[in-house]
């Protein structure tokens, strides 16, 4: 059995769209090397407001990675929407995805019924695992592309 949480925070770093790129890439980077250490895998959107994260792995090395991460001064609020035992991994590739909400994402945001500001408060576990497999599959394609592109 595969542990999965789900949980949203509210971003405390200010800055404009290069520094909150950088941000995230700094915070994926850590996660890639930690959580592939603890067999974690997983997916974080952020969309400058919010972070929203799922985590997937043994019940321990979850727990242990959420309480490591809640206490991490870049967020605050951490709050968990959901917890779940499931048969497999569902970012089974992604020791942490990271998709940064941007204008070239719009279309998959509205495909699930999102235009405006996120609201992660209002959303339901489900909706928040759909949509970042969307954008998993997503982020996916575009490598594969820049890999056959150079
Ligand atoms: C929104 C957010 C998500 C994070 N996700 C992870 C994660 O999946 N795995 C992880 O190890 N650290 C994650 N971190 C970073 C941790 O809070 C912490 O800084 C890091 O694990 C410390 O690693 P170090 O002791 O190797 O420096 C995240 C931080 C933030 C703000």
């Amino acid at each position: 059995m595969i542990h999965q949480l789900v949980y949203y925070s509210r971003n405390t770093v200010p800055g404009g769209d290069r520094q909150m790129l950088t941000n995230l890439r700094e915070i994926v980077s850590v996660s890639q090397r930690n959580n592939s250490r603890n067999g974690v895998t997983g997916f974080l959107i952020f969309d400058k407001t919010w972070f929203l994260q799922i985590l997937e792995g043994e019940r321990a090395n979850v727990t242990e990675t959420y309480n490591r991460i809640a206490r991490d001064g870049r967020h605050s609020s951490a709050t968990i929407v959901n917890v779940q035992d499931i048969a497999s991994r569902s970012f089974p590739n992604w020791t942490m995805g990271g998709a940064l909400r941007s204008p070239e994402v719009q279309e998959i945001y509205l495909s699930h019924g999102i235009g405006g500001a996120l609201d992660p408060v209002r959303m339901k576990s489900a909706q928040i695992l759909q949509l970042s497999l969307d954008l998993q599959e997503f982020e996916q394609a575009k490598r594969q592309g820049q890999r056959i592109a150079s």
